[in-house]
């Protein structure tokens, strides 16, 4: 059965965690589908994982729409939320609405998500008028990092929680159905998660939040660019696959492979005939 918004709601209500994977890519959606990853986000950070981006600013909308349409290729019942890149809702409602939509359209998400509290609840109101579910993203909003000055935890001081307390109400009231928190210290999270009828994914946020996301490339050990304290490594697979590459580089150089099996066969009265 297709996850949705009322599914993710429920989970929430009857305190069933919600597992979130961002996911770039056909074959890889199709691996989170078989495992039942509840929801993939097709995020911006695909800026640095996918495209080598120092950050997630230069990421445009046809990058996102490339990505999540191949992504949504590969799910079923997997729900895909997409992220909306830098200045495709910042400028104006209007621009918000119209990348929305595409997003929908073009990259078939199933939601959109885009980064802000108070201060982009115009854009969530129109975009949720316009029947596309919304979720919001507060915490170390990585759109912002000039205006941060770095990756560092946000909500830290009474007057930085408050804030992020004061967004979090907002941005459900204008109509988000969900909430990443990211980097925030760990019980300020749990209360606001306590606080939200909306479900809270934590990314960095400790693990009293309604589910949890990870960047998958960080979570198998395939991206070393930088390591957040916040990332486990759940396998080794950039070990593996680097492995396998030095492997098919030493079969290669000594002719083992390709061998008979993954070769085909001609008769050999056949190639006799043949003039060269
Ligand atoms: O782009 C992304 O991957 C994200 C997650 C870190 C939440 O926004």
């Amino acid at each position: 059965m297709k996850n949705t918004v009322s599914t993710l709601l429920r989970q929430k209500q009857e305190g069933k965690k919600i597992s979130m994977l961002t996911c770039y890519d056909y074959s890889t959606a199709k691996l989170m589908e078989e495992a039942e990853v509840n929801t993939v986000l097709v995020g911006d950070s695909l800026g640095n994982t996918m495209l080598g981006y120092p950050d997630t600013i230069q990421v445009t909308m046809e990058d996102m729409i490339h990505h999540c349409a191949a992504v949504s290729r590969g799910v079923k019942n997997t729900m895909v939320v997409c992220d909306m890149p830098f200045m495709s809702y910042q400028s104006s409602v209007y621009d918000a609405v119209l990348n929305a939509g595409r997003l929908m359209k073009e990259g078939h998400a199933n939601m959109v998500k885009l980064e802000g509290g108070k201060n982009m609840c115009p854009q969530i109101e129109a975009i949720v008028k316009a029947s596309i579910p919304v979720c919001a993203h507060l915490g170390l909003t990585p759109q912002s990092i000039n205006a941060f000055g770095g990756y560092k935890v946000q909500g830290k001081t009474e007057k930085d929680a408050q804030q992020l307390i004061d967004d979090a109400k907002a941005v459900q009231e204008a109509g988000a159905s969900m909430l990443v928190l990211e980097c925030v210290p760990a019980a300020l999270a749990g209360k606001i998660t306590q606080m939200l009828d909306i479900p809270t994914i934590g990314i960095g946020a400790g693990n009293q939040c309604d589910g949890q996301v990870l960047v998958y490339q960080d979570m198998l050990g395939m991206f070393t660019d930088y390591i957040p304290k916040f990332v486990k490594n759940f396998a080794n697979v950039g070990e593996i696959m680097k492995e396998a590459f030095q492997n098919y580089k030493r079969e290669i150089q000594e002719g083992t492979f390709p061998d008979e099996a993954h070769s085909y066969q001609i008769a050999d009265d056949v190639i006799e005939r043949l003039y060269f």
